[in-house]
């Protein structure tokens, strides 16, 4: 039935979930589901997986913006249906994945997929920079620091070799968060890239009591900066200016106080996390950069700059190690040495904790 705006729970169709997962699976997946012996490489962007029954599936990673128009979708699909019977899937990190399952239709769909210039470039697979995880930026969200999509577009231009080669000691997840709500995985990656204030909210006084729960806003500081106030007749709240380090979190809580700004915001970097549990325990990523302006539309000290840290752990750190693990075996003091990048007083942390981050030991390296 048509929607009926007058009746608007009439043939209200509600709670039905997602469609089966295994629905979409190739026949070739459905069959072999639960019986794979091993995989390989066979170059970057493309792999094999070989059942039990020998059956073999050869699957090709193609790069995504993430964000894409119907259009695109469509020529996916229409991939999909030239090459693959109509199947296709999405990765983890927004990566597309066609899947073949004989040997003699790979280089076909290679072929097709290069000829589109590059618009399904090959790669993300072993020791490369695959997809950037990343978020909404100015393209939609309310509390964004910085872009998402400009950035990411820019980075990956600039590391565009990392993408489609394996020439890294292991993988590199880079992934940008626009604020640090970090939708994402900005706290868990080897290069994160985060938005970030420098300035505090605006308080519009005549509107916080109209539009915001205060107690809420209040309770929404991780420093405690925010307390009520009257101004006039009307109830409001003030902000210990010392006490706010610029979170935003009382602006997602209070539309009344507005805190991006185009001179204050801008991007940390950050590094040295991960989730795996090979070799060592997964790790948060930690402060590198304090702070670069925002540059659009090409951010190029922020491009720069991650490039030269994927140089310097390239050259630098052993075959398997995560950034994160290099940093850990070389010492902090020698990754800011290597990589060039300035130590500030915001690297030391002060939140809480803190204590636990310091160093407890006369062990170091001038
Ligand atoms: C796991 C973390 C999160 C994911 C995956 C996520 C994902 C999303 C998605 C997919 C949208 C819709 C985007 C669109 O329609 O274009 C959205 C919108 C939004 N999210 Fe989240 N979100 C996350 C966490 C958060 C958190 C923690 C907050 C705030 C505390 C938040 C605040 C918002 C807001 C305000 C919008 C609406 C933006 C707008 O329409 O202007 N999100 N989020
Ligand atoms: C102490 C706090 C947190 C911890 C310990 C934590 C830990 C993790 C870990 C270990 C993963 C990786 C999971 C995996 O790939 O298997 C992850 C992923 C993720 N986290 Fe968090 N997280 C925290 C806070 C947050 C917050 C505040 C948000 C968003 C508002 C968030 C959003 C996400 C999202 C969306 C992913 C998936 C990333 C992806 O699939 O690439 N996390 N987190
Ligand atoms: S990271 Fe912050 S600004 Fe970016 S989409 Fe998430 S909530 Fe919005
Ligand atoms: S921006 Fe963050 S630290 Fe500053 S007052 Fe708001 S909630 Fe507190």
């Amino acid at each position: 039935m048509p929607f009926d705006p007058n009746d608007i729970m009439k043939d209200r169709i509600t709670d039905i979930g997602p469609p089966k997962y295994d629905n979409f699976f190739p026949p070739y997946i459905k069959e072999n589901y639960g019986k794979w012996k091993y995989h390989e490489i066979l170059e970057p962007g493309v792999l094999v997986h070989v059942a039990e029954t020998g059956a073999e599936v050869y699957t090709v990673r193609t790069g995504a913006p993430r964000l894409m128009s119907v259009d695109y979708i469509r020529e996916v699909c229409e991939i999909a249906d030239k090459h693959c019977g109509g199947y296709v899937r999405w990765t983890t990190r927004n990566n597309i994945e066609f899947m073949v399952d004989d040997k003699s239709k790979l280089q076909p769909l290679i072929d097709d997929l290069r000829s589109r210039g590059n618009w399904f470039p090959m790669g993300g697979t072993g020791a490369s920079v695959t997809n950037i995880v990343h978020t909404q930026g100015w393209v939609h969200c309310h509390t964004p620091a910085i872009d998402a999509s400009g950035i990411v577009k820019s980075v990956m231009d600039e590391l565009f070799d990392y993408f489609g080669s394996h020439k890294l000691p292991a993988q590199v997840r880079i992934s940008l968060a626009c604020c640090l709500n970090m939708c994402g995985a900005v706290h868990c990656s080897d290069i994160a890239i985060l938005g970030v204030h420098r300035k505090p909210p605006f308080v519009e006084h005549d509107r916080v009591q109209n539009v915001c729960e205060i107690p809420l806003v209040i309770a929404a500081c991780p420093t405690a900066a925010i307390k009520p106030k009257k101004v006039g007749d009307r109830k409001s709240v003030e902000i210990n200016q010392n006490r706010c380090m610029f979170c935003g979190n009382c602006y997602t809580m209070c539309p009344a106080l507005p805190i991006a700004d185009g001179d204050g915001d801008g991007i940390a970097l950050w590094v040295g996390g991960k989730v795996s549990n090979s070799r060592t325990a997964p790790k948060f990523s930690k402060l590198a950069v304090p702070y670069i302006p925002n540059e659009p539309p090409r951010w190029p000290t922020v491009v720069q700059t991650i490039k030269k840290i994927v140089e310097v752990y390239a050259s630098d750190a052993r075959r398997y190690e995560r950034i994160g693990e290099w940093i850990e075996r070389i010492g902090w003091e020698r990754f800011f040495e290597k990589t060039g990048l300035e130590f500030r007083h915001e690297h030391i942390d002060d939140y809480r904790l803190a204590m636990t981050t310091w160093r407890t030991t006369t062990q170091f390296k001038f």
